[in-house]
């Protein structure tokens, strides 16, 4: 894979540790001591793009009521936990003093956070602190990066004499959180890549207003400039700034199921560049209703293009970790926001004569959208290569790297050992594994036993399956 040149400039988050990772039950001495909160090992494991540091102030020691073994070894076993939970500490640094000693080392003094800018390439005005003291901010804003204050620990009681600036969340999750929000934003806003959670798969983002940095997402993503991109946004009010004309038909849809996995295709306006639509007179658009693109799209505050953020013809990604197995270090950042709730590609419709007709099926299902407009039979032109093109839909889609072989459930394992007897190495796939919220990672498991075949049986062909039929027939046609 493609790697681009990283030096000096990683984003990190230093943390404290009582309080904030672990409560804070005075001096601890050994490690039967330590009660990590129950969120914190879940949160930090969302902070896989930040190199991480533990900065405590250790004053027991200068005090002679802690011994710096003992400080050591609660220190040792908190990174022990952590990483034994995927979660890699680069360094905990530990001031021993007490404030008369007027150590350069103490907190808010940022001593610890310079060594790691000079050792590890961390760039200060991109990181983070969090913590559960005034002291915390204030080290902070000594290092021109920003403060996250906690109220777990003693958050709540020292709450009044904060003066730095900084963003006060009830603990360490939401604190992930908001540090996520805003590394995705200011990415964003520099031109930059964020991979981002939706309810339906992970997308690839970049500012939709900006050229150079949609033209990256087709690079990166090697698809080709014909094929469109869906811009998201944050509000439904903003498709008037996005959409040309709106039919009835599409405002109907856009207040029932917005914010939602549905794309509207609508003519764009002036606003949206052609290198976001294939050169197409028309746009697609959508509000994703996951809580975490909401928020991030709100606070960007305009739209963002975004693919799947997966390499074209390859399986969507529905968690963060399968963006980064696909995509590592040429996105700028991932936003885990936890896996998807739905699992396939929003429903896309398109309108002829201000007829709606679906794109794309999805989980807004084709009774769905009947009911909603009153229509009894709203077409699917889904594989058709009419002015309507949905590009993706003449060649294979959603293809994972063994063969999918579709047969009757009845005769999965018939035709499984009938493979086997040849020589191949297969797996079939349960109608748990084919559910909408498990079928691509169920493909993608295939690929990493190694499988060479995936024999599997269509689901019935209505509501939410329709999606599910759709991928598997794309993922079964002929692939390199
Ligand atoms: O659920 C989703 O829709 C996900 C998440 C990230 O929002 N996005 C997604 O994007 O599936 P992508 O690029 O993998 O699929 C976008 C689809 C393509 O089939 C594309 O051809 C179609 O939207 N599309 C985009 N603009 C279009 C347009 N102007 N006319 C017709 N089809 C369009
Ligand atoms: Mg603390």
């Amino acid at each position: 894979m493609e790697k681009r040149d990283k030096t000096g400039n990683r984003p990190a988050v230093f943390l404290d540790r009582d309080g904030t990772l672990i409560e804070d039950r005075g001096y601890l001495r050994a490690a039967s001591e330590v009660v990590f909160f129950s969120d914190t090992v879940a949160a930090l494991r969302r902070l896989r793009g930040f190199e991480l540091f533990v900065v405590t102030n250790q004053s027991g020691i200068g005090r002679g009521l802690l011994r710096p073994e003992e400080a050591q070894t609660v220190n040792d076993h908190v990174v022990s936990v952590l990483k034994a939970n995927g979660v890699d500490v680069c360094e905990v640094y530990c001031c021993p003093h007490v404030r008369e000693d007027q150590c350069e080392c103490i907190k808010p003094n940022p001593y610890f956070p310079r060594l790691a800018a000079r050792d590890h390439d961390v760039d200060l005005a991109q990181s983070f602190v969090v913590g559960d003291h005034p002291s915390d901010m204030e080290l902070a804003a000594n290092i021109g990066g920003q403060g996250v204050y906690v109220l777990t620990g003693h958050g709540e009681q020292h709450r009044g004499d904060l003066n730095a600036p900084c963003e006060i969340t009830t603990g360490i999750s939401q604190a992930v959180e908001w540090i996520g929000r805003r590394r995705a934003v200011q990415t964003l806003r520099r031109g930059g890549l964020v991979a981002f959670p939706t309810e339906t798969v992970y997308g690839l983002g970049a500012d939709a207003t900006c050229e150079i940095a949609v033209r990256r997402i087709f690079d990166v993503k090697g698809r080709p400039e014909t094929h469109p991109l869906i811009v998201h946004l944050g509000d439904p009010a903003m498709l008037s700034d996005w959409a040309a004309e709106v039919p009835v038909a599409a405002r109907r849809l856009a207040d029932r199921f917005w914010p939602g996995p549905l794309t509207l295709v609508l003519p764009r306006s002036k606003k949206v560049s052609t290198c976001v639509t294939g050169g197409q007179d028309t746009v697609a658009l959508r509000v994703p209703s996951h809580p975490t693109a909401l928020a991030m799209l709100r606070e960007f505050g305009d739209g963002v293009a975004a693919p799947s953020a997966n390499r074209f013809g390859r399986v969507s990604p529905t968690t963060a970790d399968h963006v980064w197995s696909d995509l590592g270090d040429d996105v700028d950042f991932v936003l885990d926001g936890g896996p998807c709730e739905v699992g396939v590609e929003s429903t896309i419709v398109g309108f002829v004569d201000d007829q709606p007709v679906i794109l794309r099926p999805g989980c807004v299902t084709r009774e769905d959208i009947e009911k909603t407009l009153g229509l009894t039979s709203v077409a699917i032109r889904n594989g058709d290569t009419g002015e309507l093109r949905a590009p993706g839909q003449c060649e294979t889609h959603y293809a994972p790297r063994a063969r999918v072989m579709i047969v009757a459930a009845d005769e999965r394992d018939a035709q499984a050992d009938a493979l086997r007897s040849e020589g191949c190495r297969v797996m079939i796939l349960s109608d748990r594994e084919t559910q909408p919220q498990d079928l691509y990672a169920s493909l993608r498991r295939a690929d990493e036993q190694g499988a060479d075949v995936i024999v599997v049986a269509l689901p019935p062909d209505e509501g939410v399956g329709a999606a599910v039929v759709d991928r598997l027939r794309k993922a079964a046609g002929p692939h390199a």
